[in-house]
């Protein structure tokens, strides 16, 4: 059978790293992985898209910069997993590129959420179509716009003879759950993960990096008081469909609750954030999810933290046993480019990509505008 070839690229709120499969959707129930490839972005381009997640001067210049800089550097990274593919340019039918978001305000009157990349400019540079812009239309139907890897993880982890629960640890946690029967699916983002942990590590690390293994915070000891005053954030309480950013949860926040404790060491500071996502995602499950999960299988970088998944467990009921989904056969760290892969394998059959239930969007609807290379 001919393959029939999506590229999915994704950078996502941590902006470590541009990621991008090769996926091959030609039996669409079975979707196979043909290549992947991760590019650590480059720091000149982070630092440019950093200083754009907040408002300041010469907005429009810098947003042109930094949007050529990133669809040159998605180039790269086709280029790369073309050539592990043994693959062509016109042997891809689309490439599905999530763009790098600047700003989410879906709560903002009217709402909004902006991921720059420069699609068209990438659609030239490698001669394939490009799919973008996927989380507009469902904020422009009254969704979240986020999370959208819900969908994704119905489509392959869905399983007809018991629920499942599935939490993406990146730059935010979110959190699927899949009930066994046909109930609908919920999904939502518990809070910061990865984000904070980096922002804070970055800060004391010469503005690189992050907390490998979770060793820095390894060093230090959750302040409590100092996690009491984080878990106070609205968002935590706040029922779901709901989705979060940078914008909610960024060093200016962290550095205000800090003060108010008086003086903590750096590294108790990093412990005390590892035990913000262990407890709010532990919270979300109690709280926010129709039944408790025997099993939440974790992806995202946060699965590669042995600390951050030990504090997970320990906050977790003794009931429910943490797993990756790489015992569902996906590994970890490309379970969101695999995600947008299909995105853009719904927008050319012309599927749904949201799921009204999680974004809390008035319908489901085709998500993406296509660039045509020629
Ligand atoms: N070995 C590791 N030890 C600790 N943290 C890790 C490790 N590998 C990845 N991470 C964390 O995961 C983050 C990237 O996660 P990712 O799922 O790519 O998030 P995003 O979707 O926001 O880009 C890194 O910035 C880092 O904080
Ligand atoms: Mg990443």
């Amino acid at each position: 059978m001919a393959g029939d070839y999506y590229i999915g690229i994704m950078s996502g709120t941590s902006m470590d790293a541009i990621d991008a499969v090769v996926v091959d959707f030609a039996n669409p129930k079975q979707a196979e992985l043909r290549a992947s490839y991760s590019l650590a972005m480059p720091r000149a381009l982070q630092q440019s898209l950093l200083a754009l997640c907040h408002s300041g001067d010469n907005e429009v210049e810098r947003i042109a910069a930094a949007e050529a800089a990133f669809a040159e550097a998605c180039a790269l990274v086709v280029a790369e997993v073309l050539a592990q593919a043994q693959l062509k340019a016109t042997d891809i039918t689309a490439i599905a590129s999530h763009g790098q978001t600047i700003r989410h305000q879906p709560q903002a009157k009217p709402p909004y959420t902006v991921q720059i990349g420069d699609p068209m400019r990438l659609a030239l540079l490698t001669a394939i179509p490009v799919i973008s812009e996927f989380r507009r239309k469902d904020i422009l139907l009254g969704g979240e716009g986020a999370p959208l890897v819900p969908a994704y993880h119905q489509a392959v982890f869905a399983r007809a003879d018991q629920p499942t629960a599935i939490l993406n640890l990146g730059g935010i946690a979110n959190i699927t759950w899949l009930p066994g029967a046909a109930d609908a699916v919920t999904g939502f983002d518990t809070g910061p993960a990865n984000t904070l942990l980096d922002q804070w590590y970055q800060a004391h690390h010469n503005g690189q990096g992050f907390d490998e293994g979770g060793n820095w915070a390894a060093q230090g000891q959750v302040h409590p008081q100092l996690l009491a005053r984080l878990l106070s954030d609205p968002y935590f309480n706040r029922q779901p469909p709901k989705s979060t950013g940078r914008d909610d949860f960024h060093l200016p926040w962290l550095t205000a609750h800090i003060q108010a404790c008086g003086d903590i060491a750096a590294t108790d500071v990093q412990r005390t954030l590892v035990a913000l996502s262990a407890k709010t995602v532990a919270d979300a499950v109690e709280r926010f999810l129709p039944q408790q999960p025997q099993r939440l299988y974790v992806c995202g970088g946060g699965a590669l933290n042995p600390l951050l998944m030990e504090a997970l467990q320990q906050a977790l009921p003794r009931t429910i046993t943490l797993a990756t989904t790489e015992q569902l056969g996906v590994e970890p760290q490309w379970v969101e480019a695999m995600a947008f892969a299909w995105l853009g394998w719904c927008f050319e059959h012309k599927k749904p990509g949201n799921l009204p239930a999680v974004t809390g969007a008035s319908s489901p609807a085709i998500l993406g505008v296509k660039y045509l290379p020629d």
